[in-house]
């Protein structure tokens, strides 16, 4: 499963390259990935061990991969993976980059400097955060997450009806109420030791993964550490591909992946709404003939509109398309014409909606 950036000419999918993630990067092919989340160094600076109030030592993130002689090394490594990453994704591809206060803000600049398009940011809000031991700050008690587009006017995945629903049929909102990785999903090593310092949560990607992709999409995630990400892609059937450096935690990924199974395609479906069905210009139904140009359509007060030829309505003296007429006969600022126009057939009147979701149902 582990394999060298030189054996990877070809984008290979569901393996852990072992390396530094900028030059393995740099060797795979350009524009073949749809998501990076990237969980980078939170170059912590930590000067001292920390100690909870009783004396025992916290287990911080004081690892040689956090550490960093100064913010312009700090600066100079994220700009270089950053650009890496950018290179990678295709056109209409994201980034999704989580951080702490030590390095969120250093990140956003960066990658808006390498021309990446901030979408949103996320407050992973952690309803079970570490006390602030000493008493000397607030807890921390959230990370930011920014999403970002490869570039300005990029349309990367959104699945907005899916995100409704995972949240009640309330739109998602921007700050995510999720507990810290503990418990079962918590990896160990042989001493019964947390086996990394900073595993993130399978319910923080889950998220990630039903909103930005979709199953088959290739996810990359360059500071792998126990691959959750590639744990949560590999179970909601995307294509997964991890970097990371340091080889006990690709030991450590390579086990937790091996007893992932992925679900059943069944159940990979998502709600789509409505803004996901294909667009059916008023036209085509002229065109197919399911209305005649000079058939009359009627509007809820009875009054009647002329179908022309090219797909527009004509009414006492107003011309347009079947909004517009609509909106103007209303004397309202707009109009769902589909709704509000109805045709005759055999002395009943039937909504011209159903003729769309005709075409509509004809097209899936
Ligand atoms: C914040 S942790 C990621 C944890 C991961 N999200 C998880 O859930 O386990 C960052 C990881 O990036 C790795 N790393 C740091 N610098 C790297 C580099 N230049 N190339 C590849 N991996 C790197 C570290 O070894 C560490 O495991």
């Amino acid at each position: 499963m582990t394999t060298t950036p030189t054996e990877a000419a070809v984008l290979p999918t569901n393996r852990i390259l072992r390396g530094d993630c900028a030059e393995v990067m740099r060797s795979l092919p350009e524009a073949s990935v749809d998501l990076i989340f990237a969980d980078p160094p939170y170059n912590l600076q930590l000067r001292r061990d920390l100690h909870r109030p009783e004396g025992s030592r916290v287990d911080a993130v004081n690892d040689a991969w956090d550490s960093f002689s100064s913010f312009a090394a700090y600066d100079a490594f994220t700009r270089d993976w950053l650009a890496a990453a950018r290179r990678l994704l295709k056109p209409d591809g994201a980034l999704w980059v989580i951080g702490s206060y030590h390095n969120i803000f250093r990140v956003g600049t960066a990658l808006q400097d390498a021309g990446f398009w901030i979408l949103n940011d996320v407050i992973w809000r952690k309803s079970n955060p570490m006390p602030n031991f000493r008493g000397m700050r607030l807890t921390n008690a959230h990370e930011t997450m920014i999403w970002a587009a490869r570039d300005e006017g990029a349309r990367p995945t959104f699945n907005y009806d899916a995100l409704k629903a995972l949240n009640e049929g309330l739109q998602m909102r921007s700050d995510w109420l999720l507990p810290i990785c503990s418990g079962h999903e918590r990896l160990k090593d042989a001493k019964g030791a947390k086996a990394h310092p900073t595993q993130k949560p399978m319910a923080l990607l889950h998220r990630v993964l039903i909103g930005a992709t979709h199953p088959g999409d290739v996810v990359l995630d360059p500071f792998f550490g126990t691959g959750t990400t590639g744990a949560v892609a590999k179970m909601l059937g995307r294509r997964w591909i991890g970097i990371e450096r340091e080889e006990s935690y690709i030991a450590a990924a390579e086990a937790r992946l091996a007893k992932v199974r992925p679900l059943d395609r069944s159940t990979l479906e998502v709600s789509a709404g409505k803004r996901a069905q294909p667009r059916v210009p008023f036209g085509q139904l002229v065109e197919r003939g399911l209305l005649r140009p000079g058939e009359l359509l009627v509007n809820p007060r009875g009054q009647a509109a002329k179908v022309r030829v090219d797909g527009t309505l004509v009414a006492e003296g107003i011309t347009g398309s079947i909004h517009q007429v609509g909106a103007a006969l209303e004397k309202a600022p707009s109009c769902n014409g589909w709704t509000y126009w109805s045709f005759l057939r055999e002395g009943q009147s039937v909504p011209i909606d159903v003729l769309r979701q005709q075409i509509r149902a004809e097209l899936a």
